[in-house]
């Protein structure tokens, strides 16, 4: 059994939380176990980490600090979680993952491609995940959802053009490798997006029963 492995990628208040819990039912009500989980975070050490990386502070984080801090929670939440949970062969559908590296320290920090894909491998070896859902929408629009649910993050308090970038990286990724990536267009109202996930389950519910 090798499970399945889906990432939910894009920025703040694209909706990956909400239709995170919806295609977990989807999968649940067919007898699928699933385990849902997020990052940067998913075991007690790598949420200590995620505070770390969220808190806004006085000191300024280096972005080399914040890269190796995304990948050390990484690599506490594949060992503890993510990989027995696929090798048990369940479905993981994981909040952020590695495409959200390259889009925020990447695009965002300006940190280069090369370097993040070292730690990649470094952390990761050759998993890579199975489908990435890409929820893609105009920065204002997922500033204003993400305003409106209270304070800001670190990363939230950065400014439009951070954001055009972090757009940007997910769009190029997701364009470069379209076997990987699904994406939705996360402005449509809820009932529209999670129609496009409908569309999808035929073929998720076939690969995760191998
Ligand atoms: N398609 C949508 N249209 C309108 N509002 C949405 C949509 N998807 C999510 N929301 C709302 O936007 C807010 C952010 O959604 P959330 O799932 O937390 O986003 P994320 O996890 O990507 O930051 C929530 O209040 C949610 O109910
Ligand atoms: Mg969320």
């Amino acid at each position: 059994m090798t499970g399945l492995f889906i990432t939910l990628e894009g920025p703040e208040g694209a909706g990956k939380s909400t239709n995170r819990d919806y295609l977990a039912e989807r999968l649940r009500v067919e007898g699928i176990e699933v385990v849902l989980t997020r990052e940067p975070g998913g075991t007690p050490l790598a949420e200590r980490i995620r505070e770390v990386l969220l808190a806004p502070g006085e000191e300024q984080m280096n972005p080399d600090t914040e890269l190796l801090l995304v990948f050390a929670a990484r690599a506490q939440h594949l060992a503890e979680v993510i990989r027995p949970a696929l090798a048990r062969g369940a479905v993981v559908i994981c909040d952020r993952f590695t495409d959200s590296t390259y889009a925020y320290q990447g695009g965002g920090r300006g940190l280069s491609l090369e370097r993040i894909a070292t730690l990649e491998t470094f952390v990761q070896g050759d998993l890579r995940p199975d489908l990435t859902l890409v929820f893609d929408l105009p920065v204002e629009v997922g500033l204003a959802r993400a305003s409106a649910r209270g304070r800001l993050d670190r990363f939230e308090l950065e400014g439009q053009a951070f954001f055009d970038a972090v757009r940007t990286a997910f769009l190029t990724r997701a364009k470069a490798e379209p076997a990987r990536y699904y994406l939705l267009d996360a402005a449509q109202p809820l009932v529209q997006v999670q129609q496009a996930i409908d569309a999808l389950l035929p073929q998720l519910l076939e690969r995760a029963r191998g």
